[in-house]
């Protein structure tokens, strides 16, 4: 391939950023020309286009967000919308496109392969729920922030005797909520992957209160997906006496610097991506296996169901007082 596109679609994730940086500079030193593609399929669509060359992405490895932007483009979800962007592709002379999102930025690029543009996806999302992958980029930043936030919220809650209950994002998954729970020493992880039970928190809760077993301080982190903190905290204040309080983390948790580990995936499935095209090879997810960089049919890699960690949560149960 001569020419590749390269775009950041749906939600921001750090290390995005790292990953347009490795397949720019992956491409350049084969000899292809890239283009940057601002705003996702919104910048396909309507022609928003850079000139990536290497010093393009210098100085962008340590910056959170993304330098491209991103979007969400509702004409793609049909398929006169991707028509458009394969007429799009062919009129700049695009080869192929890398995709950096989500599942549903992958589905576009399943459709942009299936009219012939190969399109390889490299998963960025701070909520690691794209099924064929261990890893999604920006998943250990993410954490790393809630974590950061809950432990300044642990000093207060504790000052006051009080509960602290935590919203974190990840959209329906509980990934972050179960290993950002296990990393702040909290009481329990509420998830939509596990059944909860208020009263028996707070019945734990009761039992372990200043008053009764010393403990001045009560953590417990909700999943955004459970959709119901605020009440959780009302319901457990009510249950247990003990004064509690709601904090929704929001879109902090997307900010922020990459960590190491997200700048090194990012850099190596970004890499890998590049390998793919250069070869001829597209409809691919680029993901992590068993810790390894590997690649996987894009439908075949949508189709998978992603198991949960219940040893993780298992191991919050046991280890939580
Ligand atoms: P993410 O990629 O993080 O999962 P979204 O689900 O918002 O985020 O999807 C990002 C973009 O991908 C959408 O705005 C749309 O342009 C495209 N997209 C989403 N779902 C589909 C689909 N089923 N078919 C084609 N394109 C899709
Ligand atoms: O997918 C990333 C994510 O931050 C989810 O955790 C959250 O549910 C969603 O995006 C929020 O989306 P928006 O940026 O549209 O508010």
């Amino acid at each position: 391939m001569k020419k590749i596109g390269v775009l950041t679609s749906g939600g921001d994730a750090p290390g995005m950023n790292a990953a347009v940086r490795a397949v720019a500079r992956a491409a350049l030193s084969r000899g292809m020309e890239v283009v940057g593609i601002q705003r996702g399929y919104v910048g396909l669509l309507n022609r928003e286009f850079v000139e990536i060359k290497a010093t393009t992405v210098s100085g962008i490895i340590q910056r959170g967000g993304t330098f491209l932007y991103t979007a969400r483009c509702p004409e793609f979800r049909n398929m006169e919308g991707v028509k458009k962007g394969k007429a799009v592709c062919e009129e700049i002379g695009l080869e192929g496109l890398v995709v950096i999102g989500g599942d549903g930025s992958f589905r576009g690029a399943g459709d942009l392969s299936s009219l012939g543009i190969p399109c390889i996806g490299v998963p960025g999302t701070i909520d690691n729920d794209i099924q064929c992958t261990e890893y999604t980029i920006g998943y250990d930043t993410a954490m790393n922030t809630a974590v950061e936030m809950i432990d300044k919220l642990r000093d207060t809650t504790q000052s006051h005797d009080r509960c602290s209950v935590v919203e974190v994002m990840g959209r329906r998954a509980g990934y972050i909520a179960v290993n950002v729970a296990i990393a702040t020493g909290a009481e329990a992880a509420i998830t939509l992957e596990r059944p909860y039970d208020l009263n028996a928190i707070a019945a734990k809760m009761t039992k372990t209160s200043s008053q009764k077993d010393g403990k001045h301080h009560f953590i417990l982190v909700v999943a955004e997906g459970v959709g119901q903190t605020e009440n959780i905290a009302r319901e457990i204040q009510e249950m247990t006496g003990i004064e509690s309080r709601a904090t929704i983390l929001g879109h902090v948790q997307r900010g922020g610097a990459p960590t190491v580990r997200d700048r090194i995936v990012a850099t190596e499935m970004g890499y890998h991506a590049v390998e793919l095209l250069s070869e001829g090879i597209g409809n691919r997810i680029v993901g992590m296996k068993d810790g390894k960089i590997y690649d996987i049919d894009l439908q075949e890699g949508l189709a998978m169901k992603k198991p949960f960690i219940d040893r993780m949560y298992d191991i919050l149960v046991d280890t939580a007082y």
